[in-house]
């Protein structure tokens, strides 16, 4: 089978193909285009973004097909994201899928971005396969999941209020060190004392037990908050800058890895995939991957190009979801997760 997937929910125009069958798909290529007309306002700008997908998709979609050296008419299905995401942005992606399927007359598939984002690191990481504990990480969703196979999702926890990467994003623009603020903070972070801050643990505390909602819930509010406190308290905000990010860091990732932990150990897995753009943080990843390896788990995280946003993780969540094709497809800014229950 070989899919041609596409992706336009927010800033990244992506096109790719992947070839082969259930876990043994691979990327032929993949192409990715991300939008830099948004740094300048420091956040995605939805009317931007539907404009630059409007340019981009049919360059990016033919050089996706060059990339793996086949024509339309070797793709077996069309598999396109449908949501949740920028309603604009998504309108571009599903359209000109929908312009494609009926030219080329080849199937098309609706797929959802999460879903998508759990079956990304499999493309690359054979073992990275369920049974496994999901965590989502990105700069509209954070998701805790027990995954007892593709399709089963189980929702053990998610954010309260902002999403990780979006603490991440509003936490670089308060200490004024760039957008997209995520590896920006991750950088600053590098030269910065762990002793100096010590911000709170948000949803964190020894009392919960399994069985309530913040034991495995995540909110940044508090967080953020203390960081905003912080920041107005610094004399030297210049000098206090790698301390201050290295204290908001440590703080989400202690976070992240002992709610983690605690659905590893209840659920009884063996294996944590990781998704989604704050994937990307180096920290985060061997902090995680030590703690499992203390429990003899282990750690599967997607390549840097496969954790942020790009369409070999929706050809390949279409090719799970091959037999939906022929339903309707139509964008939706909020879109159910398709197989989730709560826990
Ligand atoms: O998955 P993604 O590309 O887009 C969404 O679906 O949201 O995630 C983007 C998010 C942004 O908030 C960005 O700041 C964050 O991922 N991010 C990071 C890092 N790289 C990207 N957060 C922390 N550390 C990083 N190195
Ligand atoms: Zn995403």
């Amino acid at each position: 089978m070989r899919v041609l997937g596409i992706e336009t929910s927010c800033d990244e125009t992506s096109a790719a193909v992947v070839a082969g069958d259930g876990d043994g798909a691979r990327v032929a290529s993949c192409v990715i285009l991300s939008q830099d007309v948004h740094a300048v306002y420091r956040g995605v700008v939805p009317e931007l973004a539907s404009r630059a997908h409007l340019v981009a998709i049919g360059p990016v979609v033919d050089h996706a097909l060059e990339g793996a050296g086949v024509g339309l008419g070797d793709v077996d299905l069309i598999a396109v994201t449908e949501g949740p995401g920028l309603i604009g942005a998504l309108l571009v992606g599903v359209s000109y899928a929908k312009g494609l399927s009926l030219a080329a007359a080849r199937p098309l598939v609706g797929v959802h971005h999460l879903e998508a984002h759990l079956f990304g690191t499999a493309l690359d990481d054979p073992a990275a396969v369920p049974p496994f504990i999901g965590l989502i990480v990105s700069g509209g969703h954070s998701l805790l999941l027990d995954v007892p196979a593709w399709g089963d999702y189980r929702l053990l926890g998610e954010t309260r209020d902002d999403a990780v990467g979006e603490a991440f994003d509003k936490v670089a623009a308060l200490l004024e060190v760039g957008y997209p603020g995520g590896p920006a903070v991750e950088k600053g972070a590098r030269g910065g004392d762990p002793a100096r801050y010590r911000f709170p643990r948000p949803m964190l505390n020894a009392r919960q037990r399994p069985g309530e909602r913040d034991y495995y819930d995540l909110s940044m509010s508090g967080l953020k908050t203390a960081m905003i406190h912080a920041v107005k308290a610094s004399a030297d905000l210049a000098a206090d800058r790698p301390h201050l990010a290295r204290g908001f860091q440590d703080a989400v990732i202690e976070v992240l890895v002992t709610k983690t932990l605690r659905a590893v150990e209840q659920c009884g897995r063996q294996r944590v995939v990781l998704g989604g753009g704050v994937a990307c943080n180096r920290a985060l990843r061997e902090a995680m991957a030590a703690a499992l390896l203390a429990r003899g788990a282990t750690l599967h995280a997607p390549s840097p190009r496969l954790s942020t946003d790009n369409a070999a993780m929706i050809a390949r969540a279409g090719l799970f979801r091959a037999a939906e094709a022929g339903r309707p497809v139509d964008a939706a800014a909020r879109l159910p997760f398709p197989g989730l229950v709560r826990a």
